[in-house]
């Protein structure tokens, strides 16, 4: 089974427990954090992760873990599509699949002991739903999510989509080097950008058009007047542009200027020039890093002011806590990244991250 898993930091050393458990048993597994029980650290964050990876299908069941187990729930829950049990003991894990077909579990790290939960564990990935009379039972919890408007919930798209092509991969690996020069991880943005345009196109549809070749006439397809927007937030996300416009030529070209306080870490605007029929294109946000978050959804509250409507986020690495930010704020923004790091350290730079990605750009340090 695919499992994606979390905790904050009192539930770190249980999550790190299951862990190895699930891969023993031979489940695929997709650690979202935390990573330590030393940080303290906000447990929505990983709540919100773990359940929405589980809502849209990315992965087929999450298990949570904070001091109580009881946070987890309460967060899991809030997202349509998951319905997330708090299990102290392995009948009620069994129960939760039995009757409430539960697609997550939220375990209470500091109230558990290990024994116990590894049965809760084993028991609730073993036990089918049992049908019959609790699905009339469950249709009515499903129809009262449609009625709020919140049902199907980004049913196909993932909310975070992680590109580990192996070239993606082996390029962010040299851009994170300390000593990568300058040039060279100017260049390497551009490619590792370049190399995303494939995935984050992927949606764009297609029209056929009937073709002459030097030998008869044919259909092919192509691109169905798509209209895009690429935005890139100055100054870092300036550095992904060339790779993306040199293969989408016809795409418009944004720009937002925001930093972020040293002190707060609060986004602040300078900048926003945008094309003017934004509402009616598909628009891509470049920015290579998603720390706290705070400039991108500051960046995607700017486009939806100014009519646009059809929003990507792409970055080259992200932060959990950013991440969360920006599906609380931004729900329906897909967001593709090519690595997904550990956390922030106390200054809002990611860990490990790749330090100031405007400096090393720009040489500016
Ligand atoms: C960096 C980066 C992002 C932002 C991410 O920009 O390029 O825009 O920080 O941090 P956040 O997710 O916590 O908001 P910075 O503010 O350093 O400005 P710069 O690109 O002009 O250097
Ligand atoms: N901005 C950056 O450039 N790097 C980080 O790690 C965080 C914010």
């Amino acid at each position: 089974m695919r499992v994606a898993i979390g905790s904050d930091h009192a539930g770190f050393a249980l999550k790190e427990k299951i862990r190895n458990l699930l891969l023993e048993l031979g489940h695929e597994i997709r650690d979202f954090g935390t990573h330590s029980a030393e940080i303290s650290v906000d447990y929505p964050d990983y709540g919100f992760m773990v359940g929405e990876s589980v809502a849209s299908g990315q992965w087929e069941r999450g298990i949570l873990a904070c001091g109580s187990g009881i946070g987890m729930s309460i967060v899991a829950n809030k997202i349509p599509g998951v319905y997330c049990a708090l299990a102290a003991d392995p009948s009620a894990a069994r129960l939760s699949r039995l009757h409430n077909d539960s697609n997550v579990l939220a375990l209470g790290g500091r109230t558990l002991e290990e024994k116990t939960a590894f049965e809760i564990v084993k028991v609730w990935l073993e036990t089918p739903f049992d049908g019959g009379r609790h699905v009339s039972r469950l249709k009515k919890i499903q129809s009262y999510e449609s009625q709020s408007g919140t049902a199907h919930y980004r049913a196909n798209d993932n909310p975070l989509i992680i590109l580990d092509h192996p070239l993606i991969q082996h390029k962010v690996g040299i851009i994170r080097d300390r000593n990568t020069s300058v040039k060279e991880f100017r260049e390497l943005v551009q490619e590792i950008a370049g190399l995303m345009v494939y995935e984050i196109t992927r949606a764009l549809s297609l029209e056929e058009v009937e073709v002459e070749t030097p030998i008869s006439r044919t259909k092919a397809l192509t691109l169905s007047g798509k209209k895009l927007a690429i935005v890139p937030i100055l100054r870092a996300g300036l550095g992904m542009v060339e790779g993306i416009i040199r293969l989408i030529p016809n795409a418009k070209v944004g720009h937002i200027g925001l930093y972020r306080d040293p002190e707060t870490l609060m986004p602040v605007e300078y900048y926003c020039k945008l094309p003017g029929d934004i509402e009616d294109r598909d628009i891509f946000i470049l920015d290579p890093m998603l720390a706290t978050g705070g400039s991108s959804a500051a960046a995607i509250d700017l486009i939806k002011k100014r009519g646009g409507r059809k929003i990507t986020l792409v970055c080259l690495i992200a932060a959990p806590e950013g991440v969360a930010l920006v599906h609380r704020c931004h729900p329906e923004v897909q967001i593709f990244t090519a690595a997904l790091d550990s956390r922030l350290n106390d200054h809002g730079y990611i860990v490990p991250g790749l330090g100031d990605a405007g400096d090393r750009l720009f040489g500016t340090k």
